[in-house]
């Protein structure tokens, strides 16, 4: 007898639904005849919301003991895509050079590093390097993740199904493993699918979605839905800038004190000569909607504002510079450990990839390689997750 197919549901278009379906896809082939791989995207295409709307700096050597290696697996990953795919024309990929930056304008006459010559250097009281000699890159991020989808998608048996969401999935009362899941379209339409393996890689929606996805089951839940239930958002809001003039490839983790105002933006210039800036995260709850997710324009004004104070040659708008993006997304936030959760068994066929806070890019396609492996091999062997797990 010949082995069952598996049928694979992905729920979940950010950078952690898309980079599990990419790795997965390459993996296919390796699965039982006939076996197939569903990825649903509750918005209009793939990465409406913080995959798409992320600074996509990358960092290997920043994190704890929990994420360390999977950053290490991850940051090799990020560049070895872009040397298969032209990432540096398609994605923006890049090193980097990263520096603290300390701004004070109620001082002058003190000097910054030389080479950043799009920032007031007169002002700037103390610069320090972060990052550097392949130790910090860049990606933007939701033109990497459409580009990941379009690879997966020429595999035959892999679907991508937009404005699709996942509403319930069923347990067999039996043998406590996924059976089937609900879906619904954007007409309303609802149809059940059969699933042998679910996905779950819905970002700062993990926690409700865990809460409510298996209510009808009459099975016992497996216990790692516990974890997932924990994962919720915290919403931060960012500007895209195009300077009036090219910027160096710097990322900036700043400092500042302006008039009687303080701030710390993160500056990140990008290959394409627009800088992305954002700030700090505030209360505002998570809608149950992506598309029901709308900036504060008071908060991306203030952005806007330290951007022309830091930059007011280039990033200024009243000197020619433009806004081309105001927005808001919420990082997905683990309140268990503060740590990503990336876990799943065979026995239920329920995986949990979500929570990866301010450094979902940056570990994005390591936990697709690591969710594939879980996936297809039951154990993972790319990188040491058992902390995130
Ligand atoms: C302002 C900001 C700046 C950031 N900068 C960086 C950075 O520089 N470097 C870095 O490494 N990280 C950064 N991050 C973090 C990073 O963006 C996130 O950790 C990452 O994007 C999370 O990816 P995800 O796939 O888990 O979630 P998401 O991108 O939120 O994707 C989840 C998807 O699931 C979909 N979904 C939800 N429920 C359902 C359902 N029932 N059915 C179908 N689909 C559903 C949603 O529509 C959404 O598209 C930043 C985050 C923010 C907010
Ligand atoms: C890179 O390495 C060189 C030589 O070791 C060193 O002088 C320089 O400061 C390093 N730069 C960064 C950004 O770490
Ligand atoms: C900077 O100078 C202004 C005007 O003199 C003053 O109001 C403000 O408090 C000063 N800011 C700091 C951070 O010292
Ligand atoms: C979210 O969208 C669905 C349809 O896609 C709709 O039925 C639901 O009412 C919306 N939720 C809110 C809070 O608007």
């Amino acid at each position: 007898m010949t082995a069952p197919a598996r049928h694979i549901s992905i729920v979940g278009g950010g950078i952690i639904g898309v980079s599990s379906l990419y790795y997965l896809s390459r993996a296919l082939s390796r699965l039982p005849a006939g076996s197939t791989l569903n990825l649903y995207e509750a918005g209009q295409d793939v990465a409406p919301a913080a995959s798409g709307k992320s600074g996509g700096f990358l960092a290997l050597d920043w994190h704890g003991t929990a994420t360390a290696d999977l950053a290490e697996l991850s940051f090799r990953l990020h560049k070895e895509l872009a040397d298969e795919f032209s990432g540096r024309e398609k994605w923006g990929y890049r090193e980097v050079e990263t520096l603290s930056v300390k701004f004070d304008s109620n001082r002058s006459r003190s000097k910054g590093p030389a080479s950043l010559d799009w920032v007031d250097g007169k002002h700037v009281s103390s610069s320090s390097t972060m990052g550097g000699n392949g130790t910090t890159a860049q990606v933007t991020p939701r033109p990497l993740v459409r580009h990941l989808a379009s690879e997966a998608l020429k595999v035959s048996g892999v679907s991508i199904h937009k404005a699709t969401r996942v509403v319930a999935a069923e347990l067999d009362a039996a043998s406590g493993r996924v059976k089937q899941i609900k879906v619904r379209n954007a007409h309303g339409s609802e149809e059940d699918v059969e699933s042998t393996d679910l996905i779950i890689a819905a970002g700062p929606w993990t926690g409700a979605l865990a809460s409510s996805l298996f209510s009808n089951s009459e099975a016992g839940l497996p216990s790692l839905l516990r974890k997932a239930k924990k994962i919720g958002g915290s919403r931060a809001h960012s500007v895209v800038i195009q300077g009036s003039r090219p910027t160096t490839a710097h990322c900036l983790f700043t400092d500042m004190r302006y008039g009687n105002k303080a701030a710390a933006p993160e500056v990140y210039a990008r290959e394409d000569g627009t800088v992305y800036i954002c700030g700090g995260s505030d209360e505002v709850i998570l809608p149950e909607n992506e598309s029901d997710i709308v900036p504060d324009l008071k908060a991306t004004a203030k952005l806007i504002e330290q951007a022309a104070v830091l930059s007011p040659d280039v990033l200024n708008v009243d000197k020619g510079a433009k806004v081309k993006a105001e927005q808001a997304c919420y990082l997905p936030i683990s309140e268990g450990t503060g740590s990503p959760v990336i876990t799943g068994d065979a026995k239920s066929g329920i995986y949990i990839a979500a929570g990866h806070s301010c450094w979902g890019i940056t570990l994005g396609v390591g936990t697709g390689k690591v969710v594939q492996e879980l996936v297809t091999d039951g154990k993972v062997s790319s990188a040491d997750i058992r902390m995130l797990q």
